[in-house]
């Protein structure tokens, strides 16, 4: 690991948790490599994502002992229908079981649950469990936790431009008025501050048709870490590195 350069460390820390420097409100991840941590110990595909889905957890604890507002995962993408039959079932199953037996412990911790993206895809029973942990979770005021399921960021920005159409149509809405704001307003993650920083692990460096619009200016973190490694420590290096950059927002340099 390269030295964190102008990252002042004073003394021990809680793993995971970061020493100096802004802590960023919205992380968004991409999470990648489950198959190719599975493939190079010789098991089966859905090792990976049941590995993934602990590496989860420890990120979760992460944001929160680093007083992050808001964690977006990419556990789905819309592309994803198209893997094997059994790799959708196991990634599903995965998610019935996180939904069945962990939303209580993130309830009583104060994370707020959200989902975005199609999720009706996923059937009448997982949406109604999805519900469910939103409604529960609703009212919490920890780290807000979005889940992107069957998400696409191009069908994100497709349906918010329906619904401004729709209400158009209605004589409800003048065109000309439509900004940004209002386009925002209109995306599946309404209400949530844009992300300040988007990560992807595992060495790839693409945005694979996530969080689209809202990434204009979130700064772009690729770590060589596979997902299921992903722990506090990763955490803690994506908030070395977030500090030790210069946002502009499109502004000239002071
Ligand atoms: C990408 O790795 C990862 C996914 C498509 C799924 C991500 C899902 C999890 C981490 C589990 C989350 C579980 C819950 C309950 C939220 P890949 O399979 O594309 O890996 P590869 O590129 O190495 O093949």
């Amino acid at each position: 690991m390269p030295p964190l350069v102008g990252v002042a460390r004073t003394g021990a820390l809680p793993t995971g948790t970061s020493s100096c420097g802004p802590i960023p409100a919205h992380v968004a991840i991409i999470m990648d490599g489950n198959g190719r941590w599975a493939a190079s110990r010789g098991l089966p595909r859905a090792a990976g994502h049941k590995a993934g889905a602990e590496a989860v957890t420890r990120c979760l604890r992460a944001a929160r002992a680093n007083g992050v507002d808001y964690l977006t995962l990419y556990a789905f993408s819309s592309e994803n229908w198209r893997r094997e039959p059994s790799e959708v079932a196991d990634l599903t199953g995965l998610l019935k079981f996180y939904l069945r037996h962990k939303v209580s412990e993130l309830h009583q911790e104060q994370v707020k649950i959200r989902f975005v993206g199609e999720v009706g895809r996923f059937g009448a029973d997982l949406c109604a469990e999805m519900a469910r942990a939103e409604a529960l979770t609703a009212g919490n005021t920890g780290l807000t936790l979005l889940l992107a399921l069957s998400y696409g960021g191009r069908s994100d920005i497709v349906q918010a431009a329906q619904a401004l159409a729709r209400a158009a149509q209605r004589g409800e809405l003048d065109p000309g008025l439509i900004d940004e704001t209002m386009v925002s307003r209109h995306l599946l993650t309404a209400g949530v501050p844009d992300p300040d920083v988007i990560v992807r692990t595992s060495g790839e460096h693409r945005l694979s048709n996530f969080l689209l619009w809202q990434s204009a200016y979130a700064e772009l973190v690729f770590l060589e870490t596979l997902w299921p490694d992903f722990d506090g420590d990763c955490f803690a290096r994506v908030l070395d590195i977030y500090g030790r950059r210069e946002r502009r927002f499109g502004a000239r340099p002071a």
